[in-house]
């Protein structure tokens, strides 16, 4: 299938790029490289399967309609996976307008794109972010938990996937079918198993990568962010999910969507890990003992979040590799270890 991967130069687009091209599918990467890396592409160009015709890339916005639009023409694009967006929740609080204008607005002129060319099928990275803080009774996070975001981050992820359903439902009444998922992500770790491609984020503010950079000594160690959390060792609870698992869903869920499906999956492990389990898997595939200390919390932390995985795994083929989290901060570590400064290393 030809298959544009917007934001294919970042993390997780980037791992998805590299799956469906090493499956035999032709992909083209749409990215700013405000926050991707070019040499992520240089990279991908060096798989046996890439030329000319299986790997193009733009440099360039999802809200630049025209571009897109002339983009998708020429590579004849049957299935967008749209990956680009901005992802910190802090800033979100801060900055909001720039996570509704690109999330949300930017997203809404890809839809154009696709309704003036040939895509039919379209797979959007949602987030859990979307529920918000659920209580007690909707852990594990089913799809059908109500969708309470509690930041801006979350607000705009979730007015996508209005705009993605309402689009899909108009297609559907033109007689022009449009297939969609809304694949809600927890929380996404590891890297590329071949060390190709990994983790390179400016700034970093996720748990693991943090960690394996104190474990490298590239900071002074660890700060867990609250202690007196409502769960058994009083730190924060999440669901790690293997980026290279995250984008074989995506892959799994394009090749099963028929011609107006509308899917909703949560896309994590179903099992919730704590902070400090998360440091003690670390230190022992690391072997570092780096520094750890216990500061307040982060402001808008739910305490557990973990997903019940039990739809995509009924109605797809869908089977993660990665079960085990030290397997998980292994591929992470090797990454890390041979890329310190990331790309630049
Ligand atoms: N944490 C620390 N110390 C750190 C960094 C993180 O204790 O230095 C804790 C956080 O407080 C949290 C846990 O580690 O309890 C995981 O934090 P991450 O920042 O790695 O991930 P989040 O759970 O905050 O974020 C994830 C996704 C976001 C998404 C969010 C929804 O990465 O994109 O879930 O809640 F928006």
């Amino acid at each position: 299938m030809n298959v544009l991967v917007t934001g294919g130069a970042g993390y997780i687009g980037s791992h998805a790029a590299k799956l469906l091209l090493t499956s035999g599918h032709n992909v083209t990467i749409l990215d700013t490289l405000e926050l991707g890396h070019e040499q992520v592409v240089t990279n991908l160009r060096t798989l046996p399967q890439a030329n000319e015709q299986t790997l193009a890339f733009c440099k360039g916005s999802t809200a630049d309609r025209e571009t897109v639009t002339k983009l998708l023409r020429e590579r004849e694009v049957e299935c967008v996976m749209h990956f680009a967006a901005y992802a910190l929740v802090g800033e979100s609080v801060t900055d909001p307008l720039k996570y509704h204008r690109n999330n949300t607005g930017a997203a809404v002129e890809l839809l154009e794109a696709c309704d003036a060319s040939g895509v039919s099928k379209f797979i959007f990275s949602s987030t859990c972010a979307t529920y918000g803080e659920p209580s007690e009774e909707f852990i594990p996070i089913k799809e059908s938990t109500p969708q309470h975001p509690i930041n801006p981050y979350g607000n705009a992820k979730l007015a996508f996937e209005k705009a993605l359903m309402d689009f899909r439902t108009k297609r559907e009444i033109e007689g022009r079918p449009f297939a969609c998922a809304m694949l809600r992500y927890f929380n996404v770790a590891g890297s590329d198993p071949d060390v190709l491609i990994g983790e390179d984020h400016d700034p970093e503010t996720h748990l693991i990568p943090i960690i394996l950079q104190a474990a490298l000594g590239k900071r002074p160690g660890v700060t867990i962010f609250g202690t007196d959390y409502p769960t058994p060792d009083g730190t924060c609870i999440r669901d790690y999910v293997h980026v290279q698992d995250l984008v074989s869903a995506h892959a799994t869920v394009m090749n099963a969507l028929g011609d107006c499906d509308l899917r909703t999956y949560n896309l994590g492990i179903g099992k919730g890990l704590s902070v400090r389990e998360i440091i003690e898997a670390a230190k022992q595939v690391t072997g570092v003992d780096f520094k750890v200390s216990e500061g307040e919390r982060r402001p808008g932390d739910p305490p557990t979040l973990y997903a019940d995985p039990s739809r995509v795994r009924a109605e797809t083929d869908w089977v993660p590799q990665f079960t085990d989290v030290n397997e998980i901060i292994r591929t992470a570590w090797d990454w890390f270890s041979a890329h310190p400064d990331g790309y630049a290393s």
